[in-house]
């Protein structure tokens, strides 16, 4: 009953009394127990409406606004093999940019292009030997500047590779070093051989360290008659950080890409800044040896890196420049440039690249490798909760956390986990809080390609490998062309010769089939960026456990939203759960989205209580709001 009806409840009582000539006593009794009654009501409706709109204004404090980053979906263009303009079977700025439009319908607002800087293309653009130009290959400066603009039209962010722990022996750097031109004798690591005790004459290396892509960090340069390092082919230079000019010349790298407008950088190599220094005796140090006995001297893993990795010094670096980046979004009152690192080692080290305790700040995430790391096919969803929850540990207060399937330096997702798994896996990673990362076709679930040893271009393989075990270092199974269609090279190129070759599984998984198909991995992906934008996924907690040695739960709810659970058998037997055991499971929940070989439909009521669930298969469950 309204305020409104009741005053006129109480007029007509009242005329009612006075017809009845009742004593004038009684009746103002009556009359204020009715005032009585219409204040208590008038009180009480007011407190609700206060209460409610408190309610309201805790919400959205609760939500609070995010960077453009913060629930960002990253994607990694491995330019060289994702559209080729030209028909000269090499991927390259155009292609890209005529396809930009397809990040827009995947979802993803952030891509991240390998290098597209001038380079010999020995490591395919990770040889850097001009940082201010674009390689004739990949088109030109316009090209780049037209890419940002038509991305930035469409919401999508560009990121750029920085690669900056090398440069490659052609760059001007490295030959004015070289040749110790005034300003940059010490640009690169530069030092005399060591003497040998047997015989004088004798060269021998500074020290035993060993290159990533095998054999001695140590070359010998005739003209300089010293020996340079290279954390990686003998073709990639490493700068010395320890100079002031260099560090000073790779901010000013920073800032000229800054200016064409990118919005920030993936950072290459970064546990490799550093070596050991020259000791009292004026020797380098010599690494331990690991004692592993399946490495060679040539490799590695036969010394343990006590003096070519993870040097401290890397962090006053990072921190610097996350302290120029800002300052020069401050300075051109520009939206938040973001950087992301490479780095492969060890979980404690992994996050001082986020910042210090002390209030320093590093990069705005440091990818996270667990997936591809630390889980296969043989992994269990005990592995997978231990997998998640101890980088979640790690993780400093306030961080953004992020979860890379794949890359371009690693085995494809689909085929290290097996097909079955590309959407529980696609699910995983973008219903967990943070960024997710993937490498382009993981969102179809592309598998590696097969290059044979005579095609191999990949240069760790070819330092590292021979006809027999090359298939152990090679990346070029991960390289070959995206597969858009099944047209000409997969739609990749107008020329049937690529640059790699086409895989042939392009005829039956390409894009164009995905988006065709009622279900798909690529259909999957679309309904997942979607879904990330719910306030329980971009806001509020979650809940992670193996149900079984097979299968595992992840919740993700925020009061007075709707809840989404994700269940995934991640073993390779069918497998019954109980989703009636986990109390935070509101149940009976509707199917969201299922994996493409899950039996059930979009849309399914799944009761409270047993489920079957077939080997990879995940089910998305939305939870109605009580
Ligand atoms: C990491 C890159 O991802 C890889 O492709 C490259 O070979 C090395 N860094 C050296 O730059
Ligand atoms: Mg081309």
């Amino acid at each position: 009953m309204s305020v409104y009806d009741l005053l006129i409840s109480i007029i007509i009582q009242t005329m009612i009394i006075v017809q009845q000539k009742i004593h004038l006593k009684q009746m103002l009794i009556i009359l204020l127990i009715m005032l009585v009654l219409v204040i208590t009501i008038v009180i009480g409706w007011l407190i609700i409406i206060v209460m409610n709109n408190k309610e309201m204004e805790c919400d959205e404090r609760e939500l609070k606004k995010m960077d453009w980053w913060e629930n960002a979906v990253v994607y990694e263009v491995y330019l060289r093999s994702f559209k080729d303009s030209d028909g000269d079977g090499i991927g390259d700025i155009k292609g890209l940019t005529s396809k930009l439009q397809y990040f827009v319908d995947a979802g993803v607002n952030v891509i991240w292009l390998t290098p597209i800087f001038s380079s010999p293309m020995e490591d395919f653009g990770y040889d850097v030997s001009d940082f201010y130009s674009i390689h004739y290959e990949y088109g030109t400066m316009e090209d780049l500047e037209d890419l940002i603009e038509k991305a930035h039209e469409l919401g999508v962010k560009v990121l750029l590779d920085f690669v900056c722990n090398h440069a490659s022996i052609a760059s001007q750097y490295f030959r004015l070093s070289e040749g110790r031109s005034p300003g940059y004798e010490d640009y690169f690591v530069w030092a005399d051989p060591r003497s040998d005790p047997n015989n004088e004459s004798n060269r021998l290396v500074p020290s035993n360290w060993i290159s990533e892509f095998g054999g001695s960090i140590w070359e010998w340069s005739d003209k300089r008659q010293q020996y340079y390092l290279h954390q990686f082919s003998r073709t990639q230079a490493d700068f010395n950080f320890r100079n002031h000019s260099v560090r000073k010349e790779l901010q000013n790298i920073l800032k000229f890409w800054l200016e064409k407008g990118v919005d920030g950088f993936r950072i290459d190599a970064l546990p490799h800044f550093f070596e050991g220094t020259l000791e009292d005796e004026g020797k380098y140090p010599d690494e331990p040896l690991s004692g592993d006995v399946t490495a060679s001297p040539f490799e590695i893993k036969y010394t343990d890196r006590r003096y070519t990795k993870d040097l401290f010094e890397v962090y006053d670096v990072v921190y610097e420049w996350r302290e120029f980046v800002d300052q020069w979004q401050k300075d051109n009152g520009a939206e938040t440039k973001i950087l992301l690192a490479e780095a492969y080692t060890n979980i404690t080290n992994t996050m001082l690249y986020y910042g210090d305790e002390r209030n320093r700040s590093g990069v705005h995430f440091p990818f996270n490798f667990d997936f591809i790391n630390k889980l296969s096919d043989m992994s269990s969803a005990r592995d997978y909760v231990y997998v998640v929850n101890h980088w979640m540990s790690y993780l400093p207060y306030g961080r953004v956390a992020n979860w890379v399937l794949g890359n371009h330096d690693n085995s494809r997702m689909a085929t290290r986990f097996g097909t079955n798994m590309v959407d529980g896996l696609n699910a995983l990673t973008m219903m967990l809080p943070g960024v997710p990362c993937y490498y382009q076709g993981d969102e179809i679930g592309m598998e590696n390609g097969h290059i044979p040893w005579e095609d191999t271009k990949d240069i760790r393989a070819l330092r590292l490998g021979n006809e027999d075990n090359y298939e152990k270092y090679t990346r070029d199974p991960a390289r070959t062309p995206f597969h858009w269609d099944n047209s000409t090279s997969a739609g990749f190129s107008r020329n049937v010769s690529t640059w790699l070759s086409v895989s042939q599984e392009y005829r039956w998984n390409n894009l164009e089939a995905q988006v065709k198909a009622d279900k798909s991995h690529f259909k999957v992906f679309q309904a997942l960026t979607k879904l990330r934008k719910e306030p329980a996924l971009s806001h509020g907690n979650y809940h992670l456990e193996a149900m079984t040695a097979h299968s595992l739960l992840l919740i993700r709810y925020l009061d007075n939203y709707d809840s989404y659970a994700l269940v995934f058998n991640v073993g390779k037997v069918d497998d019954e759960v109980d989703l009636a055991r986990v109390k935070l499971m509101k149940m009976p929940a509707v199917v969201y989205m299922c994996s493409v070989h899950s039996e059930r439909r979009d849309g399914d009521i799944i009761p409270s209580g047993r489920i079957l669930l077939k080997p990879g298969e995940a089910l998305i469950l939305k939870s109605l709001r009580k």
